[in-house]
């Protein structure tokens, strides 16, 4: 594994087989069509005024008043200064929470612009091929931004059209700020799912990229039966519970659950009708195997049956499991 290091902000977190980036991973292993993204400019949000601030708050301005002529000449201009401190905290955020709102703003911002709800599902399905490559035991693979070095493995076929939409978005974010892949996709797979309806999902920022791929053989196959499906998302430290809760992104899509650009509980009210083992034609298509598998299992159908029965329940729990998922074996920047 390579062991080198792209920023001086990493030092926070020592690599173990990985290696990671501050910025965005390029897509320097993809053909050659795809282009690097652009390089760090300075950001618009690193402008403030901390020299003046800090002058008005520091006890050696409060000392000027009552030092003699210069003091009449500070008490005369200090109403400016006030006025101009005034301005100036007004004007730019003060706190690491407010920056990081505006940056986020500006990311949903773009990630609008390009993801239409025709293109929901595929930005929903791409955060949990980066990110289901988590390994609990091993702490490796997870929310990365790899996803770019892993497009040509078979379990990732159609992405590439996805990664490509989303590029144009990051692209405009990285003109303003550096972002990571791994950023990118989680706000992205969030928006997706505000877009068709569901629930608003708050993502952190600040996620770094690897410059490597995660191990293969890691995201679930669809011949899976529901032991196995629960054995692979214990492995990444999500529940059955979850494994329910998370597979109803595949009411997005084109696999019948429901119209495929609502996202909504109708994911479970189907997979309660069971409409493949009945019905001939079209029924019979719909569902992939590990979809069916989850109607066979008892525990699982207990989750199926209260996310048919109660929509907000799903969205809530949802909700809960994306935030888990997109956070899954993710290097953070160090504040
Ligand atoms: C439980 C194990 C899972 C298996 C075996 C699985 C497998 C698959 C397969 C085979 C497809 C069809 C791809 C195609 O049409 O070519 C698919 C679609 C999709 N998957 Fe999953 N998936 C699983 C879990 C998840 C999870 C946890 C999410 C997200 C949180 C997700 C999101 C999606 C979405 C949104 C689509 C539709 C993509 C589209 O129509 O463009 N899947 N999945």
């Amino acid at each position: 594994m390579a062991s080198s290091w792209s920023s001086s902000s990493l030092s926070s977190w020592s690599p173990r087989s990985s290696t990671f980036s501050v910025s965005s991973s390029s897509f320097s292993s993809l053909p050659p069509k795809f282009k690097l993204p652009a390089k760090p400019r300075h950001s618009a949000f690193h402008v403030s005024a901390p020299s003046l601030t800090s002058l008005s708050r520091s006890p050696a301005s409060d000392r000027i008043l009552v030092s003699g002529r210069r003091g009449l000449m500070s008490t005369a201009t200090l109403p400016l200064l006030l006025q101009l401190r005034e301005f100036i905290e007004g004007s730019f955020p003060e706190t690491a929470a407010e920056l990081n709102e505006n940056y986020l703003t500006i990311i949903k911002e773009e990630i609008r612009k390009v993801v239409s709800k025709g293109k929901a599902a595929g930005m929903l399905r791409l955060v949990f091929h980066d990110a289901g490559t988590y390994e609990m035991y091993e702490n490796s693979g997870g929310m990365n931004g790899s996803i770019v070095y892993e497009l040509d493995r078979p379990e990732n076929a159609g992405l590439k059209k996805s990664l490509k939409v989303l590029e144009k978005a990051k692209t405009e974010v990285d003109a303003k700020q550096q972002v990571s892949w791994a950023d990118m996709i989680a706000v992205a797979g969030a928006e997706a799912i505000s877009i068709c309806g569901g629930p608003t999902i708050p993502v952190t920022l600040g996620r770094l990229d690897s410059l490597d791929p995660d191990s293969p053989g890691r995201l679930p196959q669809e011949s899976l039966d529901a032991s196995a499906l629960k054995q692979c998302f214990q492995m990444k430290g999500l529940s059955t519970q979850e494994l329910v809760t998370l597979s109803g992104a595949h009411t997005l899509g084109g696999k019948g659950f429901g119209n495929p650009n609502v996202f909504d509980n109708s994911y479970y009210k189907i997979l309660l009708e069971k409409p493949w083992s009945s019905a001939a034609g079209m029924s019979s298509m719909i569902g992939l195997p590990s979809d069916r598998a989850l109607a066979e299992d008892n525990e699982c159908l207990r989750w199926i049956k209260a996310y048919a029965d109660d929509q907000n329940l799903f969205f809530k729990d949802f909700k809960d499991a994306y935030i888990k998922l997109v956070n899954s074996g993710a290097k953070w920047r160090s504040p």
